[in-house]
């Protein structure tokens, strides 16, 4: 088959914004760096499969990810598609400063609920982070930008182990008190499962930030995505992250594996009767062409069993 039957499942929205992040969370953790030239065509061929949002590259320091130290040629070279939104990661003044430069419109801060991670993330603790992003935010607010705030290890942190609830709450609380329009919930290490989406989702719900502020940001170590992302669903949530192909991980969190593949979220979200205006065929072409740039297969189930189906349509 090459598309899901559809069939709606009551309590569900009719239609999903996909928030696309292989250029960024996914290319950030090739061990090769990818030239130029095949990103701008990576970006070119997930706005043609109907992405809407794309987040395109990070302004953060060279030395830390090299694997995008070339955000200023990218952004400069890219044709924006019509519609179509490019969100570039931003982690302090000088990031803000870099991506100002190059005309973004659309930025993330990218905050953590643990103090482990905010050290090796951002070599900060998680209240300097904040004290590091609020003019940040101030600024872009001024500038009239869109601003995303993440927060990383929000269900499980390698070092620490369990996170609560009540930790990620309260660094949740700061990071949309510094004003950013929505906030994307980091499952880092891909531990979470439906429950604790839940009781996650509730929880900020119950402190003043609903689910129409929220994004879940799945990665898919223990195969948990898929029914993590149905369970925000349910809650309410209808922005998820995830990357074309399953690319991802994050260079400073061991164990890190991809993100939750767009293709295997499209058949998801198509099966429920879920509007997503993504071609999912088209989307399947481009992750095998990336594949074979990256000299590796997909380790996206959907992108496996359409690969050959597709070739020719
Ligand atoms: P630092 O070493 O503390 O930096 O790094 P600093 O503020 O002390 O500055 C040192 C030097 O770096 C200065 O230069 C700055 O100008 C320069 P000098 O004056 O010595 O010549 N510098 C910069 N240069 C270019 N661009 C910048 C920049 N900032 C400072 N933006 C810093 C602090 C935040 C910069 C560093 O820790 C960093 O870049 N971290 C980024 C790590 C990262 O990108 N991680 C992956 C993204 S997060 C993720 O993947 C998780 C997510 O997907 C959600 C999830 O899955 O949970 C979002
Ligand atoms: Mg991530």
């Amino acid at each position: 088959m090459l598309s899901p039957q559809r069939v709606a499942m009551p309590g569900l929205p009719m239609s999903v914004t996909i928030w696309e992040v292989g250029p960024r969370d996914g290319l950030q953790n090739e061990s090769s760096i990818v030239p130029v030239d095949v990103k701008l065509e990576f970006l070119d061929r997930l706005a043609t499969a109907g992405l809407g949002v794309i987040e395109a590259t990070s302004f953060v320091h060279p030395k830390w990810v090299p694997q995008l130290a070339d955000a200023e040629e990218l952004l400069a070279r890219l044709e924006p598609a019509p519609g179509v939104r490019y969100p570039v990661l931003v982690p302090n003044e000088r990031g803000l400063d870099r991506a100002l430069a190059l005309g973004s419109r659309d930025i993330a801060i990218f905050g953590s609920a643990t103090e482990t991670f905010a050290k090796r993330n951002l070599n900060r603790t998680v209240d300097e982070s904040l004290t590091m992003f609020e003019p940040v935010v101030q600024r872009a607010r001024t500038e009239g930008m869109r601003v995303r705030g993440y927060l990383s290890m929000c269900f499980g942190d390698p070092w620490e182990g369990e996170v609560p609830i009540a930790q990620v709450v309260a660094v949740a609380r700061r990071l949309v008190g510094l004003g950013v329009d929505q906030l994307s919930l980091g499952d880092t290490i891909g531990v979470a499962t439906p429950g604790h989406v839940t009781a996650l989702i509730r929880a900020l719900t119950d402190a003043g930030v609903g689910p129409d502020r929220l994004a879940v940001h799945f990665h898919d170590t223990y195969g948990q995505a898929l029914a993590n992302t149905l369970a925000a669903l349910q809650s309410g949530v209808t922005t998820v992250d995830s990357s074309a192909g399953g690319l991802g991980g994050c260079p400073y969190a061991k164990s890190a594996t991809g993100n939750l593949a767009t293709e295997d979220l499209v058949w998801h979200l198509h099966g429920l009767g879920i509007t997503t205006g993504v071609d999912l065929h088209a989307l399947v072409r481009t992750s095998v062409w990336m594949a074979q740039q990256l000299g590796r297969q997909s380790p996206s189930a959907v992108v496996r069993a359409l690969a050959a189906e597709t070739a020719t349509r």
